[in-house]
C-alpha cells in the first residue's frame, strides 16, 4: 500500500539556517523589538537606476515572453564580453548558460558533474549551499579546514591528502562567505596543479569578486592557463556586484558540453530566467565601473569600521577579511558552560542583545560568527556596541 512517503531526496533537504536567522530577527522587528540584524547575505543598496530602468523599457516594450534556456544571445554576449575584459577568460556566447541566480548555476554544474559516490572538495568554513547541492546530485562533500590564523588558506598538503580516487571537482569560492577570504594566487596554483594531475573539475563561484578591499584582487582561477581553463566551470551574477539579488540572474560558463548539458537540464527544469531581468542584466554588465566602485568602496569603509570596534571586544580573534561583506570572528573564548557552541551564542546575542548573527557551525566555521555589514554604519556602531556589552557580562 502508498505510504504518503517523501523521497529520501526531500529528507536531505533542511531551511536555509541564514534565511532562517534573518527571518526570526524580522519577527522580532515585527513586533516592535529593536533588532540589529547582521545576518543579510546582500547588499543594502537600491539597484542601480540605469538597471532598474532597462527592465522597466522592456516590459514596456512586451519583452515579456520566454527565452532559450540559456538566456538571451545579447546577455551572453555582454557576459562573455565581461568575462574577457575583467577576468580574461575567453568564452563563447555558447558556452554561456545564464540562470536565476549563481546558486542556480551551482545547483546545475553538480547535477550535471556528478553521480552517486563522487567527491567534491569543500575548503571550510564554506557557504553551505555547496555541500547541500553536493549531496541533492548524489555526490559527497570531502571537507578540509582552514583557520583564521592561516587567513582561512588551505596548504598544499591539506589539499594534496583530501584528492582520493573519488574526487571529481573541488570548489573554489574567492572572496569567500562567509570568512571574507581572498585565495592568494599560489594557493590557486596548488589547486590547479592538483586538478591537472587528477583530472578534477574546478567550480570557481566568483559572485564577490568585485568586492575586494586594501588593493586585494581575486583572480579568476580559470585564467591561469589554457589547461585549466577546460576543466574550470566559472559562476557568477549580478546579485552581489549590482545589488540584484532579486532579480535572479546569473550564469556559469564552461567546456561547451558542460554548458549544453546545464541548458538541457534548464529545459527541463526552469526554462530561461525572467525575461525582463536579462535586459536589466545586460544594462550592468554594460555600466562603467564607477556605479560598481561606489558601493565597493562603502563596503570597505564599513569592514574597517566593523573590524576596529569588534577587536576592542576583549578576547575575540577579527581576521581581516579583504573581500564579500562578512566577518568572521572567533568567539571560542566565549563558549562553554550554558553557552557551549556558536549556535547557543547567537541565540543568546538574539536574545539578550537583541543582535542577529549567524552561528558559525552553520559553515563548518565553528567557534565563530558570521557578521554581515552590508548595513548601516550606525547599525555596525549600535551593534557591534551590543554584542560587547552583552559578551561582558560574560567572561571571555
Ligand atoms: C558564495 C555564494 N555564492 C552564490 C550565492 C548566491 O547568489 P545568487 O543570488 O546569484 O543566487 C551566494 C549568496 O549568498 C553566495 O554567498
Amino acid at each position: 500500500m502508498n505510504t504518503l512517503s517523501l523521497s529520501s531526496r526531500a529528507g536531505l533537504l533542511k531551511p536555509s539556517p541564514t534565511l532562517g536567522i534573518t527571518a526570526k530577527a524580522n519577527a522580532m522587528k515585527a513586533e516592535g523589538i529593536d533588532v540589529i540584524g547582521f545576518g543579510a547575505g546582500e547588499p543594502d543598496f537600491p539597484t542601480p537606476e540605469p538597471i532598474v530602468r532597462a527592465a522597466i523599457d522592456a516590459l514596456e516594450k512586451g519583452f515579456t515572453k520566454y527565452t532559450p534556456s540559456a538566456g538571451i544571445k545579447e546577455l551572453r554576449e555582454a557576459i562573455a564580453a565581461k568575462l574577457l575584459r575583467e577576468n580574461g577568460l575567453s568564452y563563447t556566447p555558447d558556452q554561456i548558460v545564464t540562470s536565476c541566480g549563481a546558486k542556480h548555476s551551482v545547483y546545475n554544474t553538480m547535477q550535471v558533474l556528478l553521480d552517486a559516490g563522487d567527491e567534491v572538495i569543500l575548503i571550510a568554513p564554506y557557504w553551505m549551499t555547496y555541500a547541500d547541492q553536493i549531496r541533492l546530485a548524489g555526490g559527497v562533500p570531502v571537507v578540509i579546514h582552514t583557520t583564521g590564523d592561516a587567513n582561512f588558506v588551505p596548504t598544499y598538503d591539506q589539499l594534496k591528502a583530501a584528492v582520493t580516487p573519488r574526487t571529481k571537482a573541488i570548489v573554489v569560492n574567492s572572496p569567500s562567505n562567509p570568512s571574507g577570504a581572498v585565495l592568494p594566487r599560489q594557493t590557486l596554483k596548488e589547486i590547479a596543479t592538483l586538478a591537472l594531475r587528477h583530472g578534477l573539475w574546478i567550480v570557481a563561484d566568483e559572485i564577490y569578486e568585485r568586492l575586494v578591499y586594501g588593493g586585494a584582487t581575486a583572480p579568476s582561477i580559470g585564467s591561469l592557463g589554457n589547461d585549466v581553463f577546460e576543466q574550470t566551470i566559472t559562476i557568477n551574477g549580478c546579485s552581489k556586484t549590482y545589488s540584484m539579488t532579486g532579480w535572479r540572474i546569473g550564469y556559469a560558463a564552461a567546456p561547451l558540453p558542460v554548458a549544453k548539458a546545464m541548458s538541457n537540464l534548464q529545459d527541463q527544469v526552469t526554462s530561461g530566467p525572467t525575461t525582463f531581468a536579462q535586459k536589466g542584466a545586460i544594462e550592468a554588465y554594460n555600466l562603467p565601473n564607477e556605479a560598481v566602485e561606489g558601493m565597493r568602496a562603502e563596503f570597505e569603509s564599513r569592514r574597517d569600521l566593523i573590524v576596529g570596534l569588534l577587536r576592542q571586544i576583549p578576547g575575540i580573534k577579527v581576521p581581516e577579511p579583504q573581500g564579500a561583506f562578512y566577518v568572521f570572528p572567533d568567539v571560542s573564548a566565549y563558549l562553554g558552560n550554558d553557552l557551549a557552541t556558536d549556535d547557543d551564542l547567537a541565540s543568546y546575542l538574539l536574545t539578550e542583545a537583541k543582535v542577529a548573527v549567524v552561528p558559525g557551525s552553520v559553515f563548518e566555521g565553528n567557534g565563530h560568527i558570521r557578521l554581515s555589514y552590508a548595513t548601516s554604519r550606525k547599525d555596525i556602531e549600535r551593534g557591534v556596541a551590543r554584542i560587547a556589552e552583552a559578551l561582558g557580562r560574560r567572561t571571555a
